[in-house]
């Protein structure tokens, strides 16, 4: 078996949305350096396009669509556009996800229902559209940014663990029904990175005390160091793996 190309991703096409900052355009950056064409996502067009124009700046080859994950018809519309209009998605992170911290019992509903709404439910829309298509080529990659609020929970975010625990049994659940098409549907669980959506815990020196000692590597992870993981997910080197979740936390999950 020839492995000198297995994470090549030259002549493949990646969407990835809510790749405008932070891990999202981490990952799109990876998976362009590693060969991919990229398409961009995010609900603010010139943002988009700028962030589009560095990455072509570096040499890569990205183009952008805004539209919002969780309107159902602007997806099934925006997916059919960059089939048409750009080419063949090969590899979907499913990455955009917000946060909206509130103990269960302050939570408004409208607080529950945009975390869900975003972290659930928009990936479910976006993987059903591309699906369609991947299934008719008999090819094809999906990665879930899960987290490790897929495992466990800490107070004031059980709106968002809610919403990543599902995503975790979405994509076993994905997995079960595309396997047969040749689609491979797995997902990655950060830790603690350093990202604008942890800034507030990041600031706030309490936390960031307990979070460096709570993780055994002592310190936060940079968006840059779960590019490894998504380049094997998203290439040949991951053809047999389905339904797994690889947690990228330094070492969090398995320590007491
Ligand atoms: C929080 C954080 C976490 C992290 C991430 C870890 O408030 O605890 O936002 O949820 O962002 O989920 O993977």
């Amino acid at each position: 078996m020839k492995t000198d190309n297995l994470f090549d991703l030259t002549g493949r096409r990646a969407l990835v949305t809510g790749s405008s900052r932070g891990i999202g355009l981490a990952l799109a950056r990876g998976l362009g350096l590693a060969g991919a064409a990229l398409v961009l996502n995010g609900r603010n067009p010139e943002t988009l396009q700028k962030t589009a124009g560095l990455l072509n700046a570096d040499g890569l080859q990205a183009e952008w669509k805004c539209f919002d994950i969780t309107n159902e018809d602007e997806v099934n519309e925006a997916i059919a556009a960059i089939e048409s209009e750009i080419g063949p998605i090969d590899i979907l992170i499913n990455n955009a996800g917000i946060q909206r911290r509130f103990t269960l019992l302050e939570m408004e509903k409208t607080a529950w229902d945009e975390v869900i709404g975003t972290n659930l439910t928009g990936a479910f829309l976006v993987s059903r559209a591309v699906a369609k298509v991947m299934i008719g080529r008999k090819t094809g990659k999906i990665i879930n940014i899960c987290s490790l609020m897929s495992e466990v929970a800490r107070p004031t975010v059980g709106n968002y663990t809610a919403a990543k625990g599902g995503l975790k049994m979405l994509t076993r659940a994905m997995t079960v029904e595309w396997a047969p098409h040749n689609i491979q549907i797995n997902g990655i669980g950060p830790g603690y990175f350093e990202t604008e959506m942890t800034r507030p815990l990041r600031e706030n020196k309490e936390f960031d005390t307990w979070l460096r000692s709570r993780t055994p590597a002592g310190r936060w992870g940079k968006p840059e160091e779960l590019v490894g993981t998504a380049i094997f997910l998203a290439s040949r080197a991951s053809d047999f793996l389905n339904g797994q979740i690889i947690y990228v936390d330094g070492g969090l999950l398995a320590s007491v």
